[in-house]
């Protein structure tokens, strides 16, 4: 039984949380697509695709279960995909994870290392794989990849995170080179600030109302990047025309103390 019965073009939000995940997923819905939304732990899940189809109507999103760190979890979720819902027209790779305190390297063990570098880099190869046949059969698609400030320059305490953000942008351009000639449009969004979400953006909160720094939670926009806002940027990356692709932006918000000093 197709579980997208009325054909819509489908976008994969790889790495679905309430943050940028969603807030992704909503922008391309409401522009027609249906989304499929991978990420490990169901009743989060769950109540994303029926806050959407809530929103949206029935069939406008699906949840796949995926644990990204796991080859076979990954191209058993694409395998559900094509069957349920048809081939993909969008991949977003947003999944990426990081200790909240940082570790230096010494401290810092190698399944950790390997732990943080499936989620932010093995899980797009694996991801990018899938798609790419489909996308080349139809000499179209666009795939983007969510950044960090970590993906431009090393920082102490970041042994376990950078290096696979590195590596996704690498990974980024290389799909460019290799496969832009038939179609493929990939871009990387450098994300170089805290999100508005719960645990980042919570724990920028509770700071700033420790410290008394009501400005800053009065013109919250100012200084933590808002899901939706950013949200417009995939979709403006995603409609570009193909005599002016960009494949790399930065984004941040305005007051935002110029993180990686770019
Ligand atoms: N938040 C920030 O301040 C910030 C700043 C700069 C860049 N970024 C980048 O933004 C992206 C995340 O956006 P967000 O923070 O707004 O998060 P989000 O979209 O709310 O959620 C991302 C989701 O990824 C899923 N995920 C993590 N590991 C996974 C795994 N092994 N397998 C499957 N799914 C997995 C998690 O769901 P499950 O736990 O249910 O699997 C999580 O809810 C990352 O690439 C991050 O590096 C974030």
């Amino acid at each position: 039984m197709s579980l997208n019965p009325a054909n819509r073009p489908v976008i994969a939000v790889v790495g679905a949380g309430p943050g940028i995940g969603e807030a992704v997923a909503r922008r391309f819905v409401v522009e027609g697509y249906s989304v499929a939304l991978l990420a490990r732990t169901e009743d989060k899940l769950q109540t994303m695709k029926q806050g959407i189809e809530a929103d949206y109507g029935k069939g406008t999103a699906n949840y796949y279960i995926t644990d990204l760190r796991i080859e076979e979890s990954v191209l058993a979720s694409f395998q559900k995909i094509k069957t349920e819902m048809g081939p993909v027209d969008v991949l977003v790779y947003n999944a990426g994870a990081r200790r909240v305190n940082g570790k230096m390297i010494l401290d810092t063990t190698s399944e950790e290392f390997e732990n943080f570098t499936k989620i932010n880099l093995f899980g797009a190869f694996w991801s990018t794989k899938c798609v790419l046949p489909d996308m080349l059969a139809k000499q179209k698609g666009t795939i983007l990849f969510t950044g960090a400030t970590g993906a431009l320059r090393g920082v102490p305490g970041l042994a376990s995170f950078s290096p696979g953000k590195f590596g996704l942008r690498s990974l980024c351009q290389i799909i460019t080179r290799e496969y832009q000639p038939q179609g493929i449009h990939a871009a990387f969004i450098i994300v170089d600030a805290p999100v508005d979400g719960k645990l980042i953006g919570g724990v920028r909160r509770r700071q700033w109302a420790r410290e008394g720094a009501q400005e800053k939670l009065d013109d919250i926009d100012a200084y933590l990047l808002q899901p939706e806002d950013l949200a417009e940027t995939y979709w403006f990356l995603h409609t570009q025309k193909r005599s002016a692709w960009t494949h790399e932006i930065d984004v941040r918000p305005q007051k935002e103390g110029m993180f990686s000093k770019l």
